[in-house]
């Protein structure tokens, strides 16, 4: 029937052994040397040694051998070269070079978070109780992969591979810096393809419960070293998610998130238009420019990385 969720992600790292432990801090569940599960999305994230830090491949769940016939014959029209078989189908996206394989299998069932309840000027569903979330609660523990930004060095290029070639739908764009909101799922997006001078991944999201548990787990992160922290606690315009960055010792970005917009109706959901939202953020500290323009750059375009 369709692209149902992003499955998992493979990051290659120059030196994995830190980054593993950073991601056990994380909430991830490493399950063997460098496989790290989600609490509801099983095995999601794979690090793998790399001569210098990127995305190196994504996998998306689809239902049926339909969608992998659809995305093969949209990958021909493209000029993209595609390898079938029965139930799964590998592309390489030309100019990132990020392996993308789609792959027939179950959609994800998640269990609902529990309702927090919330007292506000005028209603008070939560009376002679303390509010759960300003309890001692158990370490973080992200319940899925919730998406992926990758930078391009020809983010159009890239963008049509993805919407044209694999089906992503689109859910915004920011014309002013050639971004798109591409999706595989019902969340707003689990891909965000932006333009930078050379191809690399900016960072990897997560979602949680809710915004108690991105702050939690943000502040715990950085008590255990401040450096790692980049930006949070905020709430983006687009997708409208909390997020809290912060940084692996890779250098990729990893974001606690929560409350994303949810997309099930086509019809009913209107594409962004330039300048109707500002393109980051709806509240938050001011965006520190190492989020913009990542401080390694210049060392990964030297090949330094
Ligand atoms: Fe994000």
């Amino acid at each position: 029937m369709s692209l149902h969720r992003l499955a998992s992600i493979t990051v290659g790292v120059p030196e994995p052994e830190p980054v593993r432990a950073f991601y056990r801090e994380f909430g991830l569940v490493e399950t063997r040397p460098g496989r790290f599960e989600s609490a509801d999305g099983g095995e999601q994230l794979r690090l793998q040694a790399a001569s210098r830090r990127s995305l190196l491949a994504l996998t998306i769940g689809v239902d049926d051998a339909d969608d992998l016939g659809r995305a093969a014959a949209a990958l021909a029209k493209l000029g993209a070269p595609a390898a079938r078989d029965g139930s799964a189908l590998r592309a390489i996206e030309p100019v990132t070079g990020v392996r993308v394989e789609l792959a027939i299998e179950p959609r994800i069932a998640q269990k609902a978070a529990p309702t927090l309840e919330l007292n506000a000027p005028g209603r008070s569903p939560r009376l002679n109780a303390r509010s759960r979330a300003a309890l001692p609660a158990s370490p973080a523990r992200p319940r899925k992969l919730s998406h992926v930004v990758i930078a391009s060095a020809n983010a159009p290029a890239s963008k049509r591979f993805f919407v044209e070639g694999i089906g992503f739908r689109v859910s915004d764009e920011v014309p002013a810096i050639g971004a798109s909101f591409i999706r595989c799922s019902s969340d707003h997006h689990n891909l965000l393809v932006q333009p930078g001078p050379i191809s690399f991944l900016h960072h990897t999201a997560w979602e949680m419960d809710d915004v108690d548990a991105v702050g939690r787990a943000g502040a715990a992160m950085v008590a255990g070293d401040a450096a790692r922290h980049v930006w949070g606690l905020g709430r983006h315009a687009i997708g409208s998610n909390y997020f809290w960055y912060l940084r692996d010792p890779a250098g990729n970005f990893a974001e606690y998130s929560s409350d994303l917009d949810v997309i099930v109706d086509e019809e009913a959901w209107r594409v962004a238009a330039s300048g109707a939202l500002h393109p980051l953020v709806a509240w938050g500290p001011p965006v520190p420019r190492s989020f913009l323009a990542p401080d390694d750059i210049a060392a990964l375009a030297r090949g330094e990385g």
